[in-house]
C-alpha cells in the first residue's frame, strides 16, 4: 500500500476512535515509521490493541496533558493517560527546546502508555545536533535475577548521538534477549521463537511463542541485564511518578485501567565540552570501522546504521501489509 493511502486510513481510524486530528497524525506517523524501519512488532500489528484500549477507556482519547516547568531545563509532563505516542512526541519536543535554550533538557513523563520505538524519538533530538538518552518501562516480561516471577518489562535503553554524517548513531535495545513484540508476532503467526530467549511457566526453556508469553523472558547477559532493567524501572517509573515494580498493565490483555507508564528523556548539546565534537566522533567511528574483521563480516556497523538504510530503502517502496493486518484495517475502518 502507498504510504499516503495508509496514512489517510490510519488518521481516519484514530479520529473515529475519538483522537483529535493532530494526535491521530502523530500516531499514524509513529506506526508508519515502525513499518518503514522494519520493526513490524511495534507497527501496525499493535493498531488493534491501541484502538481496543481507547474504546475500553484504558487510553484517554481526549487527554488534558499538563507540562510543568521545574526550571528552564527541566519539565514534568502529566500525560493524562494519553496514547503513548502523543505523550512522547510532546516530551521529546520539550526536551529538545530545553536543551537548545540551556544546553540540557530533562523531561519526565507520567500517566503515559506504550509509545513504540524509543529510537524514533531519539532521531528527532539527534537531527538537532543533540545527544539523547531515553528510557521507558513496560509490562512485566522479565524475571529479576534470582526471582521466579516476571516483574521488569523489556525496558528499552536508548542512546543517540550525531555522527558528523547523515546516519545517526542510535543504540536502542530491549534488555531482554529479544523484544516482546517479536514473540507476540510469532505467537500470532504460529511461528517458533529462537532458543535461549524464554522459559515456559514451569521454568523450562521453550521455543513456543505462546508458552513464552505465559512464562518468562530471559534478560541479556544474566544479572547484568536484570540490573539494567531495574535501572530503567527506577528512571522511568520511580522517578517520574509512573507505575513501577511490575504495576504497568499488559496492553494486550489487561483493560482494567490505564498503564501509567513513565518515560524519561534526556537531551544535551553534543558540543558542550568539545567544540569539535562532530569531528571527534567521526574519527572515533572511522577508527572502529577500520579494525580487522572476523570471517564473514563485510563492515563493522554502528547501532542505527542498518535501520537507517532499511528506512531509506523501504521509503521508496509500497508498504507491505499482511492479510491479518488488512483484516484489522478493514474492521477498524468500517
Ligand atoms: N515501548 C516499549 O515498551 C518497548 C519495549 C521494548 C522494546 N521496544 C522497542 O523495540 C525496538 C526493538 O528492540 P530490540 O531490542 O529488538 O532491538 P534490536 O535487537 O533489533 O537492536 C538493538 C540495537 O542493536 C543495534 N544493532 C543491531 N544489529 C547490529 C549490528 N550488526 N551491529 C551493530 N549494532 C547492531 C541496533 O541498531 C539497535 O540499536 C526498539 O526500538 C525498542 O525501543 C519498545
Amino acid at each position: 500500500m502507498r504510504k499516503n493511502n495508509l496514512e489517510a486510513i490510519l488518521i481516519k481510524i484514530f479520529e473515529k476512535f475519538g483522537l483529535k486530528r493532530s494526535h491521530s497524525k502523530i500516531c499514524s506517523d509513529a506506526l508508519i515509521n515502525a513499518e518503514l524501519v522494519g520493526a513490524h512488532s511495534h507497527g501496525l500489528s499493535r493498531l488493534k490493541m491501541y484502538c481496543d484500549r481507547i474504546e475500553k477507556k484504558a487510553i484517554n482519547a481526549k487527554p488534558k496533558i499538563k507540562i510543568k516547568k521545574i526550571s528552564p531545563s527541566i519539565s514534568h509532563i502529566d500525560a493524562d493517560n494519553s496514547i503513548g505516542f502523543v505523550a512522547a512526541d510532546i516530551a521529546i519536543k520539550k526536551a529538545i527546546d530545553n536543551a537548545k535554550k540551556t544546553g540540557i533538557g530533562l523531561v519526565a513523563v507520567k500517566n503515559s502508555g506504550h509509545y513504540g520505538l524509543s529510537g524514533y524519538y531519539a532521531e528527532q533530538a539527534v537531527k538537532k545536533n543533540l545527544i539523547t538518552m531515553i528510557y521507558t518501562n513496560a509490562p512485566p516480561a522479565v524475571a529479576p535475577h534470582g526471582a521466579l516471577k516476571s516483574l521488569f518489562g523489556t525496558n528499552p535503553i536508548c542512546f543517540g548521538t550525531p555522527t558528523g554524517s547523515k546516519v545517526p548513531f542510535i543504540l536502542d535495545t530491549s534488555i531482554s534477549m529479544i523484544n516482546r513484540g517479536k514473540i507476540r508476532v510469532a505467537a500470532r503467526n504460529n511461528q517458533k521463537i529462537p532458543k535461549g530467549v524464554a522459559l515456559d511457566k514451569f521454568g523450562n526453556p521453550t521455543i513456543d511463542a505462546k508458552k513464552a508469553l505465559e512464562g518468562v523472558q530471559l534478560p541479556i547477559a544474566g544479572f547484568r541485564g536484570s540490573g539494567l532493567a531495574w535501572m530503567v524501572d527506577i528512571l522511568s517509573g520511580v522517578l517520574t511518578g509512573g507505575n513501577h515494580a511490575g504495576k504497568v498493565k499488559d496492553p494486550f490483555n489487561d483493560f482494567s485501567g490505564p498503564q501509567n507508564i513513565g518515560h524519561l528523556f534526556i537531551t544535551f548539546k553534543a558540543n558542550l565540552f568539545q567544540k569539535n565534537y562532530n569531528q571527534r566522533i567521526k574519527d572515533n567511528i572511522k577508527t572502529i570501522k577500520k579494525l580487522p574483521k572476523i570471517k564473514g563480516v563485510k563492515e563493522i556497523m554502528y547501532p542505527g546504521q542498518s535501520k537507517f538504510k532499511r528506512f531509506k530503502e523501504n521509503s521508496k517502496k509500497e508498504i507491505n501489509i499482511s492479510e491479518i493486518i488488512k483484516n484489522d484495517l478493514e474492521i477498524l475502518n468500517s
